[in-house]
């Protein structure tokens, strides 16, 4: 599949209500991962994915915020345009505020605070999105599971059985909040009735596909991190992951303006202007010295 086709969802609304006070006045996607806002690495994963037209989900209160961070995507040599959810009415929704762009096509919805790092992740996403099934979930092992989403399945990596945040979980492995549907997911998403918690549930769109023998599960295997940011410890967690390799190997992880410059979205020109605009602070000088290491 030409990932051309493949268009993207950033899930950036929700109250933040599990890291308040941080997020009484400010999206939990906004907040800081070490040295950057945590929405920079969603969006660097659907960038490294070769998706070059995404729609951010956002509140009504943080649009204005995210706009003048991200802006139209010129700066990463892609488009970005916005969408509000006015209510957390859960993560399908995204499919039904998203219908008119997401049209014929298929499309990847990554949650706004999920952080996926590893080699060859990049790889496997690509792979998974040209397979031709209706439905893909990324499968990964936990030692929390009941925190999530869960996903048991047969040695033949067919799923058996899954289940949103079970009080005993009946398996180690979480989905991970990295989606990839056929169009026909806005119509399955028309038909989700509210559960419990009075939200629609990705894991009851998940079934339908299940039982209708269409939900391809990929597993991410113990050489890839992802990372939560649900919790207070578990954000600070990921800085202190992102902070280790980044000082390490003096590259950055989640950085859109470099994945953009090297995938040749935007010309050195264009990068060597962006590096000036954040000249003081360490930012800047990376990009400065990646620009000056390729001439
Ligand atoms: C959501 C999904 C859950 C998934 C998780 C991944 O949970 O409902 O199935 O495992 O994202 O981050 P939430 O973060 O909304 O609690």
């Amino acid at each position: 599949m030409n990932q051309n086709n493949l268009k993207g969802i950033i899930l950036a609304g929700g109250s933040g209500s599990r890291l308040a006070p941080l997020t009484n006045s400010l999206s939990k996607q906004l907040l800081p991962v070490y040295d950057k806002p945590m929405i920079y690495y969603p969006l660097s994963t659907l960038m490294l994915m070769g998706v070059k037209d995404i729609l951010l989900i956002t509140t009504s209160r943080d649009q204005s915020l995210f706009k003048n961070l991200l802006g139209t995507g010129e700066n990463f040599g892609i488009k970005i345009s916005y969408e509000v959810q006015e209510e957390p009415k859960g993560v399908p929704q995204a499919f039904l505020l998203a219908e008119k762009f997401i049209g014929n096509s298929k499309v990847v919805l990554i949650l706004g605070d999920n952080i996926f790092y590893g080699h060859d992740l990049t790889n496997q996403l690509v792979n998974a999105a040209s397979k031709d099934c209706d439905a893909t979930i990324f499968a990964y092992r936990v030692q929390d599971p009941s925190r999530f989403g869960i996903i048991n399945f047969n040695k033949d990596n067919i799923p058996t059985y899954i289940e949103e945040k079970p009080k005993a979980s009946k398996s180690d492995f979480a989905i991970t909040g990295i989606y990839i549907y056929k169009s026909n997911v806005v119509e399955y998403a028309k038909n989700l009735k509210p559960s419990e918690r009075g939200e629609l549930e990705i894991t009851d769109l998940n079934n339908i596909y299940m039982k209708a023998k269409n939900l391809n599960v990929e597993i991410l295997g113990r050489g890839i991190a992802w990372l939560d940011t649900g919790t207070f410890e578990s954000l600070q967690d990921a800085s202190f992951f992102i902070k280790t390799l980044e000082m390490r190997q003096g590259l950055k992880i989640g950085c859109p303006e470099e994945i953009a410059w090297r995938l040749n979205y935007i010309d050195d020109r264009k990068f060597g202007d962006i590096s000036r605009k954040y000249i003081k602070s360490p930012y800047g000088n990376y990009l400065k010295k990646i620009l000056k290491e390729k001439k």
